[in-house]
């Protein structure tokens, strides 16, 4: 296997390198004119190689993944895998007349660029699985994140889902920590800003709410200020992706969050310094599902 790492993602080298990956030389340039221009120096005839990239904004980073899996298909590559620790636009998964359908739209990007299989961390929804035109594999966090969040909670703590498309997932969650409580859930409600309608469940008065992304932190404030009404004393968060766009999510703080636990599959937050933020790395859950597969 031949793995490129886009150097946003540097910093998983190491958990590659401990699993035995070495990683392959590439360059994208771009002419005077700004056009890319893709450079491979590796031989990567017949061989199943692997891209470690986002698609997140800005958008060549899109072009960039794309225009490296079509040239490693030039070169003869068997098989090419990329593997997005966030598969940025997955949040657009629902079909809508006039309304884009983003997952769709760059799963047939990637695969018309040669990309045969896409490995992702914790994938937005079962609605993406029906929209993706290539096969994916979705790694759960659950346990990674129970065996970090052991640290601060017990068996009787609460978990909840902050809308039903998070029930799974904190269904999973709280297998792996072994909780003693059902999952509770609320009901999400999107128009102009994000609210919540009705708590579907009972929790106590600690609460973890189990998350895939934390982008602008609106649907965990909604979801905090519920839990406060319901007089919870504690609460901690995992997430899977955090975006933390703006400013807005601080005000988790101020609603008694004790602590967010999130995973470094974007690379912004592997800069973030904050003692109630606990970043925690994927690289080892990624090169072991890489192992895997073979
Ligand atoms: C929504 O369906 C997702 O699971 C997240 O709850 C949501 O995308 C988080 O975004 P924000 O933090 O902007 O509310």
């Amino acid at each position: 296997m031949k793995v490129f790492v886009f150097p946003q993602f540097n910093y998983l080298l190491p958990s590659l390198k401990s699993r035995g990956i070495g990683t392959a030389y590439f360059e994208v340039k771009r002419f005077p004119n700004k056009e890319f221009r893709c450079l491979v120096n590796a031989d990567v005839n017949g061989q199943d190689c692997t891209i470690i990239g986002t698609l997140a904004p800005p958008a060549s980073n899109l072009l960039e993944i794309s225009l490296l899996s079509h040239t490693l298909k030039c070169s003869g590559a068997k098989k090419v895998t990329v593997v997005l620790p966030y598969l940025a636009y997955s949040r657009q998964d629902k079909y809508q007349p006039g309304q884009s359908l983003g997952v769709e739209w760059v799963s047939r990007l990637l695969s018309a660029s040669g990309i045969d299989q896409i490995v992702t961390i914790d994938l937005h929804s079962s609605e993406d699985e029906k929209y993706l035109k290539i096969p994916v594999l979705s790694i759960s966090p659950a346990r990674l994140f129970a065996s970090e969040i052991r640290e601060l909670i017990d068996r009787d703590w609460s978990v909840l889902a902050p809308d039903k498309g998070a029930i799974k997932r904190a269904e999973e969650f709280a297998k792996s920590a072994g909780l003693n409580q059902h999952v509770a859930h609320l009901e999400k409600v999107r128009a102009s800003s994000v609210y919540h309608q009705k708590l579907v469940g009972e929790v106590g008065s600690e609460v973890v709410i189990i998350d895939d992304i934390l982008g602008t932190g609106s649907t965990l404030i909604s979801a905090c200020q519920i839990l406060k009404k319901n007089n919870t004393k504690e609460i901690v968060i995992a997430v899977s992706h955090g975006e933390f766009v703006g400013k807005k999510w601080k005000e988790l703080w101020k609603l008694g969050v004790k602590k967010i636990y999130c995973l470094d599959t974007i690379p912004s937050v592997t800069k973030m310094k904050s003692s109630r933020i606990k970043i925690i790395p994927c690289g080892e859950l990624l090169s072991q599902n890489l192992t895997d597969k073979g």
